[in-house]
């Protein structure tokens, strides 16, 4: 059956997302920095130069700008504005502050998120997010930024998929188990408990810069389906690693959806998918519907709160699959506007290849850059995905 083309709700935010730790390049005051060099076996190579975006971050948004996009989100390094507690660097302030300038010159909309799984090696020291000083400390951060956020600036995240950092949390605490072969590690609580906490007090502290910018945090959603008579365990299963943290996001001015694939739960827990499934360069299963349930699923727990989909992406050095896997995507998100669900925008992940925690092997992005020269090189994925941003039409679906 065929439709007519939806086209994107008026100032639909069409834009591709990414982080500081994984482009810029040298954040050597930051604790993933450290962790790299520290001879950690889960850690297949270190960020060192990443895409130079620290410096090249120009060339990136100019890129976006010429291909059709009208969004993009990228984070604010804690590590390099407070490389010491209590030292704030003017002149990262001031380099914050043009990248969001710049942005708003070439056309673009910056969404800042002002923590993506980086800090300060002092704040790691201190015992990270479950110190006692963790909300003072990071709300002396976010007022720290106003110069950057205070104007040009429509949409600030708090923080980047707080559940993620529970789960590592938990998993550091288990004795660094690593990752199960299906679904993830049992979140630690107290770390929810103090990320959750600090997403209040972080937002209140960006409302008194500006009541004008719109708040919210982004959450990983593995979209867990429960297989028959599953539906209790799938719901226990999900709520610590998940709903506990879209229902902290009540009342924000919108909450951040991130999906990329699925986790199907028995009787007995996560399963792994079939061998024959197709995979991603992270292994995991090529499941474009994600976008769609996490929609879905975040609209039921959250309530009345916009939704924006902040990273959708896929891992592949085959482009077509990823123009594949990303119109599938769109026609999820096509199919939850027609359902009335309020979906305010779509940022794909990610604008550029990236270092992707741990290894450059993943490549997620829409543009590559040669490692040695770091010209950029936008793939026919790009020209696509930004055009329709030109045309304002999703695709149909047919
Ligand atoms: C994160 C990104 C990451 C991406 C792909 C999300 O978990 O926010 O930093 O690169 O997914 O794994």
């Amino acid at each position: 059956m065929t439709h007519a083309p939806t086209r994107f709700p008026d100032g639909f935010l069409w834009g591709a997302s990414t982080a500081a730790h994984q482009i810029e390049g040298n954040n050597t005051t930051s604790d993933w920095w450290r962790k790299e060099h520290s001879g950690t076996s889960h850690i297949q190579e270190p960020s060192l130069d990443a895409a130079d975006s620290y410096h090249r971050w120009p060339e990136d948004m100019d890129l976006l700008a010429e291909l059709g996009f009208t969004d993009y989100r990228f984070s604010i390094e804690w590590a390099r504005i407070e490389p010491a507690r209590g030292h704030f660097s003017h002149a990262e302030i001031a380099h914050y502050r043009r990248m969001v300038e710049g942005a708003r010159a070439r056309g673009l909309r910056p969404m800042v998120t002002l923590h993506h799984f980086t800090v300060p090696q002092w704040f790691e020291d201190l015992g990270g997010w479950t110190a006692d000083e963790a909300v003072d400390l990071f709300t002396r951060y976010v007022e720290a930024t106003a110069p950057v956020i205070a104007e040009g600036v429509d949409h600030v995240c708090t923080i980047n998929e707080p559940n993620m950092i529970a789960v590592m949390a938990g998993a550091a605490k288990a004795g660094d188990i690593g990752f199960p072969p299906a679904g993830l590690p049992t979140p630690d609580e107290d770390t929810t408990r103090a990320i959750i906490a600090v997403h209040h007090a972080a937002s209140k502290a960006v409302k008194a810069v500006n009541p004008d910018i719109q708040v919210g945090w982004t959450i990983a959603n593995q979209v867990y389906q429960a297989l028959p008579g599953a539906e209790g365990v799938t719901a226990a299963y999900r709520h610590p690693r998940e709903d506990v943290f879209i229902e902290a996001a009540r009342g924000d001015d919108w909450i951040g959806v991130q999906s990329y694939t699925r986790t199907r739960i028995g009787p007995d827990g996560p399963i792994p998918a079939p061998e024959d499934v197709e995979r991603t360069l992270t292994s995991w299963e090529y499941y474009p519907a994600a976008v769609g349930h996490a929609l879905r699923h975040t609209a039921d727990v959250v309530g009345d709160v916009p939704l924006i989909v902040t990273e959708n992406g896929i891992a592949t050095d085959d482009d077509d699959r990823r123009i594949a896997y990303t119109k599938g995507a769109l026609e999820e998100v096509e199919a939850a506007l027609r359902d009335g669900l309020d979906i305010r925008g779509y940022l794909h992940w990610s604008a550029l290849d990236n270092y992707e925690w741990g290894s450059f092997a993943p490549t997620f992005g829409l543009i590559s850059y040669d490692p040695v020269t770091f010209e950029r090189t936008a793939k026919p994925s790009a020209v696509w995905l930004g055009g329709l941003g030109r045309t304002r039409e999703l695709p149909t679906g047919e």
